[in-house]
């Protein structure tokens, strides 16, 4: 599938640098023909983790829609029962349902095995499984929080490193980790999930370069304020109400072209790429101290806890750039 003629060597001309090799970039199938890394995979398995429910369960819906057989991840098996059910009568195509609590070692080991067991070439790896914990210090669960690093750090980078190697042996696959745009600042009130979804980027654009000569890609995917459970699950229900949100099917449309386009990572939405260029534009000090606007709790006799929208956000984020 990669031309290995990309590789073909010819020396550098300008001057002493005339001895030093000049390899030109070498483009994978997709990026130069077209040919599609996802319509590729037809009849191929995916395994989708925090398939029960948001971005996840699109994530299985979509890869399903293009004739992939898909392997549903997640602690709730019903919802997976019910999404391979919906999955099997509108394509026809094959579902496995694995429950696993991934905040536990020992089920991710045991859910790789499962799937070894199946004997099935994983073609797309998506690591979508995560939750977030919202809560200024004296209300924050240390337990919750270190589940948090077991699921979005710990699970995720176990996986990756589990089912790499197979797809690098193949020269054919793709792994999808799930990141945020909360990755590129640290956020006030959730300064764990931030930082776990900044280790997701930074980890992930790592092994895309590591994997671009084997003909494997690796994304980061970078979702901003998205209408799922996440906000319920990360103690902050109602938040989103005031919000400018993607839907699911927006961000994983958006994700996987970039992925079809071998992209290091990809922030889905124009306002998102927005404001996470105004936060990368300012100086770090103004950032963080302006993200404690996102989720400072209210003096308790306010109506509403978490009552900033990210259109107030948007402007804070403009001025604090202009200013700095
Ligand atoms: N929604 C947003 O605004 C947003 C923005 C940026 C990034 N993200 C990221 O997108 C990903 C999906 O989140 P979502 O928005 O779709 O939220 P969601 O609707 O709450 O889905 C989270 C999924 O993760 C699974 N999960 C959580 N803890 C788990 C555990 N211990 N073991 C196994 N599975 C677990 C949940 O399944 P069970 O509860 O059934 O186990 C569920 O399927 C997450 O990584 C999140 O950080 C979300």
């Amino acid at each position: 599938m990669v031309k290995s003629s990309d590789s073909e060597v010819r020396p550098c001309s300008i001057g002493a640098l005339a001895v030093i090799p000049w390899e030109p970039p070498r483009l994978n199938c997709v990026a130069e023909s077209g040919c599609g890394l996802i319509e590729e995979y037809a009849d191929r398995w995916a395994v989708v983790t925090g398939a029960s429910s948001g971005i996840g369960a699109e994530y299985a819906r979509v890869l399903a829609s293009r004739g992939m057989h898909v392997i549903l991840v997640a602690r709730r098996k019903e919802r997976l029962k019910e999404l391979a059910a919906e999955l099997f009568d509108k394509h026809g195509t094959r579902t496995e349902v694995i429950s696993a609590d991934l905040s536990q070692s020992e089920e991710v080991g045991r859910l790789f095995r499962e799937i070894e067991q199946l004997d099935v070439p994983v073609e797309i790896l998506v690591n979508n499984a995560g939750f977030g914990v919202v809560a200024d210090i004296p209300n924050t669960s240390r337990e919750d929080v270190l589940d948090l690093i077991r699921v979005n750090i710990s699970a995720l980078t176990d996986l990756t490193y589990r089912f790499l190697p197979s797809m690098i042996e193949r020269r054919h696959g793709a792994i999808l980790n799930i990141a945020s745009v909360a990755g590129f600042q640290p956020v006030a009130y959730m300064g764990a999930y931030a930082a776990s979804k900044s280790y997701v980027l930074h980890f992930s654009e790592a092994l895309w370069a590591e994997t671009r000569d084997h003909n494997v890609t690796v994304i980061a995917v970078c979702p901003g304020p998205t209408r799922t459970e996440f906000f319920d699950v990360a103690g902050v229900s109602g938040w989103l109400k005031k919000q400018s949100a993607q839907t699911p099917e927006q961000v994983v449309k958006s994700s996987l072209k970039a992925a079809e386009r071998n992209r290091q990572f990809v922030i889905t939405g124009w306002r998102n790429r927005l404001l996470s260029l105004l936060v990368r534009m300012a100086p770090r000090k103004i950032a963080v101290l302006e993200s404690r606007k996102y989720f400072r709790p209210k003096p308790r006799n306010a109506s509403s806890s978490h009552a900033v929208s990210t259109d107030e956000i948007a402007k804070d984020s403009e001025s604090s750039a202009k200013s700095a």
